[in-house]
């Protein structure tokens, strides 16, 4: 009887293979059959019909595989990328292409998709955006992955969304900056620091900002400069990139910082490009300093405080869980009010 849920959800699988909802028709259907067969018939029978529905019912949900969709997407898309995409780019690093971090939050999902499948007829459209990033990348060519099904390329682009939040040791890339360095790239080092980091990092996105890897190649210095001095004034001029980016950023504010001037600004550009290119680590999971994901509670100067990563239950195997409780607290309840009637029957009969 224990393994019967399990087996039965299996045969429903097996039956209707990544149709979990045709599923929960059938089951729908054998449950109103097996109310309708015990209808009528001896109250045991009918209570019997009853626990067997809902032990198969609560059974469907057993059987569903333990790693939900999102891992699978997730999986897919990590293989495909290093497939196709690895040998030019990578999530956290400038290699022959940009740095792809956090490049799902700065281009709209229909964009990708079309620049993905081929790049060459989007900048050929005479698309702006995609125009500067050509020239910028000195008119190198992204193949067409005509192969790639719009699902593959939105399973990749789920894959980097993800890795976009895994953390990188950018340490010592600012270390060896002291080492050999120009002047510019060590000004701009300290700048940065200052003024940028409490919301940036350079090789990942933070919980408040996107990842700036690449972005002095991506976006040109006239439109760069300006909205470092005060973004706002840029996103309410209508510029359709900035209001795009700050509504993709739940309209989180960056800072106006009207005292850095054209120079200030071109060195920490530089330190941008300079460390972009640069080496670096992937923090293993237990010395992070927060789990990727959602943000809770954030300041208002964008510092994350420290917290523990606490494995996530999902919300699948929550719901099912309590399914299988209540179910077996409604058995428990039928079974304990028919032995209590059955019970007072007796004393009565007795008097
Ligand atoms: C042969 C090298 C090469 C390969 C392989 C390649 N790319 Fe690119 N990619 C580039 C270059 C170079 C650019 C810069 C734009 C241009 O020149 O077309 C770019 C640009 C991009 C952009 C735009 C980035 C931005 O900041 O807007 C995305 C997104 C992208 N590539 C994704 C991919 C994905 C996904 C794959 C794998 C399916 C891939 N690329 C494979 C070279 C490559
Ligand atoms: C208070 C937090 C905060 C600070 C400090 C901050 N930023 Fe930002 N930045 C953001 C947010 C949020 C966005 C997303 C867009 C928006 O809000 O308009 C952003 C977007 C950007 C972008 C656009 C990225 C892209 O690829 O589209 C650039 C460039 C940028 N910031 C550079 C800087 C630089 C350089 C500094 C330091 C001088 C800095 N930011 C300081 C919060 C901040």
């Amino acid at each position: 009887m224990n393994r019967l849920p399990v087996v039965f959800g299996s045969f429903l699988k097996w039956l209707w293979p990544g149709r979990r909802q045709h599923g929960g028709v059938l089951l729908l259907f054998f449950n109103a059959f097996t109310g309708a067969c015990t209808f009528g018939s001896t109250p045991l029978r009918c209570l019997f019909g009853v626990m067997l529905a809902g032990v198969l019912s609560t059974g469907c949900g057993f059987a569903q595989p333990m790693q939900d969709d999102s891992t699978q997407i997730l999986q897919h898309g990590e293989l495909l990328f290093r497939r196709h995409c690895n040998a030019c780019h990578s999530v956290h690093r400038e290699v022959v292409g940009p740095m792809l971090a956090s490049v799902t939050k700065k281009r709209s999902h229909a964009w990708l998709i079309r620049f993905i499948s081929n790049s060459e007829q989007v900048i050929a459209s005479g698309d702006a955006y995609a125009r500067h990033l050509s020239d910028a990348y000195n008119n190198q060519v992204m193949p067409t992955f005509s192969m790639l099904s719009q699902q593959d390329i939105a399973s990749i682009l789920a894959y980097i969304e993800h890795e976009s939040l895994v953390q990188v040791d950018e340490t010592p890339v600012h270390d060896r900056i002291t080492v050999k360095s120009d002047s510019s790239i060590l000004r701009g080092r300290v700048l940065f620091r200052d003024q940028c980091s409490s919301c940036h990092f350079i090789h990942y996105e933070g919980r408040y900002a996107p990842a700036l890897g690449s972005v002095s190649k991506r976006l040109p210095r006239e439109w760069l400069i300006p909205f470092i001095q005060n973004s706002q004034k840029v996103v309410r001029s209508g510029d359709e990139y900035a209001e795009a980016l700050f509504e993709r950023y739940h309209r989180r504010v960056m800072v106006p910082m009207n005292f850095l001037t054209e120079n200030d600004i071109t060195d920490i550009l530089n330190y941008i490009a300079y460390s972009s290119t640069s080496m670096v680590e992937t923090v293993a999971p237990e010395e992070r300093a927060h789990g990727p994901g959602v943000v809770t509670n954030t300041a208002a100067d964008g510092e994350v405080p420290d917290q523990e990563t606490r494995p996530t239950f999902s919300l699948q195997t929550t719901s099912w869980m309590l399914i299988t409780l209540f179910v077996a607290l409604t058995i428990i309840a039928v079974i304990g009010t028919a032995f209590a009637i059955k019970m007072l029957r007796s004393l009565w009969r007795k008097d």
